[in-house]
């Protein structure tokens, strides 16, 4: 039997934020991966140094969307729950994302200070279009290490927010069913939604 197509009438994120939610967990999550590669894998030094590049300038990417995220946020509101999710679950689920948009901000703006912190303070290429700045750091690279430590943390502490993020979207759409993972997938029909 074919279901009635209720996609119209449900609340859903917008286009641009859901746009924006998948840009950046794709980058986010390849963030995470390289990081996982560059530090713990061993590497022909050439290809440790193009992920180590890449994995900077990827991360300033991510930056600039995820600040221009919180900015479009502010004015946004996300949509409403539907009925049956328990008051805990809504208490949670507004907990995990501040601690998501707290956890996605924290990584790329350590990682920026780590970049500048650096003794060898090597610029910061943007796939070779340009340098972004560096922050004003002291040059004997004496808060490198602290911010190593920092940026490791801040990480770790984000994929485990991620790990549980993406079980409870699973728990939704597999077995709730309750329409909370559809809220933000892709549409595809593109007349419908502002
Ligand atoms: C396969 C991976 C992912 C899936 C399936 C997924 C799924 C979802 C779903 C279903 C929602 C809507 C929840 C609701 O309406 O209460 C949501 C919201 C959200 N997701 Fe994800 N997500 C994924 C990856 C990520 C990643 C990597 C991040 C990185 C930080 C992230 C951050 C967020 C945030 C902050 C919200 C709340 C948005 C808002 O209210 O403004 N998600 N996600
Ligand atoms: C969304 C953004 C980012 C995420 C999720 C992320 C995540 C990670 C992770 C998980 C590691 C491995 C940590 C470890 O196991 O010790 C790492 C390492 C590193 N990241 Fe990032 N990063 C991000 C952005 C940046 C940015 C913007 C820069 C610099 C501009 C940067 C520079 C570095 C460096 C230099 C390392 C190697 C640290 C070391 O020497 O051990 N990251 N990052």
């Amino acid at each position: 039997m074919i279901q009635p197509d209720t996609s119209a009438v449900a609340p859903r994120y917008t286009r641009m934020a859901s746009l924006l939610h998948w840009l950046i967990a794709a980058l986010i999550l390849t963030q995470i991966g390289l990081g996982l590669v560059m530090d713990h894998a061993t590497l022909d030094d050439m290809v440790a140094f193009s992920l180590f590049q890449t994995h900077r300038a990827l991360g300033i990417v991510a930056l600039v969307l995820i600040a221009f995220r919180l900015f479009w946020r502010l004015g946004h509101k996300p949509p409403v729950l539907p009925a049956s999710v328990a008051p805990m679950v809504r208490k949670l689920a507004a907990s995990t994302h501040f601690l998501l948009y707290v956890g996605q901000m924290v990584s790329p703006l350590s990682g920026w200070a780590l970049a500048s912190a650096s003794s060898l303070a090597l610029p910061l290429s943007l796939f070779g279009l340009f340098d972004w700045p560096l922050l004003p750091f002291p040059a004997d690279g004496r808060f490198e290490a602290p911010l190593r430590e920092v940026h490791h943390w801040a990480g770790w502490m984000l994929a485990a927010l991620i790990a549980g993020h993406i079980a409870a979207a699973l728990w939704h759409g597999l077995i709730r069913k309750d329409g909370v993972f559809t809220q933000i997938l892709p549409r595809f029909s593109w007349s419908k939604r502002p």
